[in-house]
């Protein structure tokens, strides 16, 4: 635990897009096996968003209920994590705390690593509330995945943004110390800023994320962490889900334990539920499969749950949370499934043109037709500024 007061997640809320494009409609457009989507990397389906959806009116529908919820009183610092931001200086979740109405006296901040950066976010949130346990950090993370059409990147995009309101004494998940930390420099992933789109070498990454597994389990356990049998659950972050069957398949190896696949199933399960469906949502993404856990899971209280964040290029943290009694009253499951079964599927053609659009760069006045089913919406252009409202 951090210090004497035990500091965590005390609440969590996931939003997602409008539209859906499945991996079967993916696989008939281009001639594939879905069988390689659904078994061999996980995916089922990613979410699409629509041109009048962002980082932003995801971010501001995932937080609105925990403002709703809390009120905004304790709330002195919002940290945005992101790697798709909508503006090179100013943080995306100034227009979230202008849409949410949070008090001027609030400081916000973007935070960028990769798909790491949630992480980052949280563990400064905790450091805040430590120094003032009656304060409480709104940590959003919110991403839209997107890579070349074309590209074996494309099957693993996504979007999601989670909210969570860090406090002293969490109703959710207890966050603990230590963590074990790593750093390499490695181009796995990485988006110029020219390009809307990413670029990955997907099998470089994928080792360098094992790599990051072993660095950061031995960091954890010289710093006296658990033991990997004191774990009920691993959240991995998940580009696609058999990411977190690789990694932890890895870690048990790395351990000389025994690798069964009953074993991995039991502590990632119902971790992939969410992340199989709306694709890869990069800082968003752990804690995506944090909220299908909490939401899937048999009872957990006071169970420990392990973390592996990882962020390409590349950072990765490992920590543990325990699951706090009481949890199940206060879980979103409701919302959260009819985030995800409320999407719209759309065909390829649709798609491409979504996937193809970009907003003119000329500073001109350009409305943006009304399409999201989210609480906000990218309303238009104008300027050079981009224009949120409520829906
Ligand atoms: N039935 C079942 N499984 C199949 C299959 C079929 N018909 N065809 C292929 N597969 C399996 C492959 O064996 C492979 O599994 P393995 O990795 O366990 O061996 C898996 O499906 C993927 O096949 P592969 O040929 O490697 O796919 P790909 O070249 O299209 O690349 C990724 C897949 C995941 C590497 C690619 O989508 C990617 O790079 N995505 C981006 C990942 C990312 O964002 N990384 C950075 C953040 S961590």
């Amino acid at each position: 635990m951090s210090g004497e007061t035990a500091i965590g997640i005390h609440d969590l809320s996931i939003a997602t897009t409008r539209y859906v494009l499945t991996h079967a409609t993916l696989a008939a457009q281009i001639g594939s096996d879905v069988a390689k989507y659904e078994r061999g990397i996980g995916q089922v389906s990613m979410s699409v968003a629509a041109p009048d959806e962002d980082i932003v009116t995801m971010a501001a529908a995932a937080a609105e209920p925990i403002v709703a919820r809390h009120g905004a009183d304790r709330i002195r610092t919002v940290v945005f994590a992101t790697e798709t931001a909508v503006d090179q200086a100013k943080a995306a979740g100034i227009h979230v705390h202008s849409l949410l109405g949070l008090p001027s006296a609030t400081r916000v901040v973007e935070l960028k690593q990769a798909c790491y950066s949630g992480t980052a976010a949280l563990q400064f949130g905790i450091s805040l509330v430590h120094r003032d346990p009656a304060e409480q950090v709104l940590v959003i993370a919110s991403d839209v995945s997107k890579y070349d059409l074309g590209s074996p990147g494309e099957a693993t995009q996504g979007a999601a943004a989670v909210a969570m309101l860090v406090s002293a004494d969490p109703a959710l998940v207890r966050i603990e110390d230590p963590s074990g930390i790593f750093t390499a420099d490695i181009m796995d992933f990485w988006r110029p800023n020219y390009r809307t789109t990413a670029l990955v070498d997907g099998r470089e990454s994928i080792s360098a994320y094992l790599q990051a597994v072993e660095g950061t389990w031995k960091d954890y356990t010289e710093r006296g962490g658990h033991d990997l049998d004191e774990f009920r659950a691993f959240c991995y972050h998940q580009p696609f889900t058999k990411m977190a069957n690789k990694a932890h398949r890895h870690l048990l190896n790395y351990c000389g334990h025994e690798v069964d696949e009953a074993a991995v199933n039991r502590a990632i399960g119902h971790t992939t539920t969410y992340n199989a469906v709306i694709g890869n949502s990069y800082t968003a993404s752990m804690y995506v499969a944090l909220a299908s856990l909490l939401d899937n899971a048999d009872d957990l209280t006071d169970q420990a749950i392990g973390f592996l964040s990882y962020g390409s290029g590349a950072v990765a943290e490992f920590f543990a949370g325990t699951v706090v009694p009481g949890y199940r009253a206060l879980l979103r499951s409701r919302s959260h499934r009819e985030a995800i079964s409320r999407r719209q599927d759309i065909d390829y053609a649709r798609y491409r043109e979504i996937h193809e659009h970009s907003f003119p760069v000329d500073g001109g006045d350009y409305p943006v037709p009304r399409e999201t089913t989210g609480p906000f919406r990218l309303a238009g252009l104008s300027g050079h500024k981009r224009i949120y409202e409520p829906r």
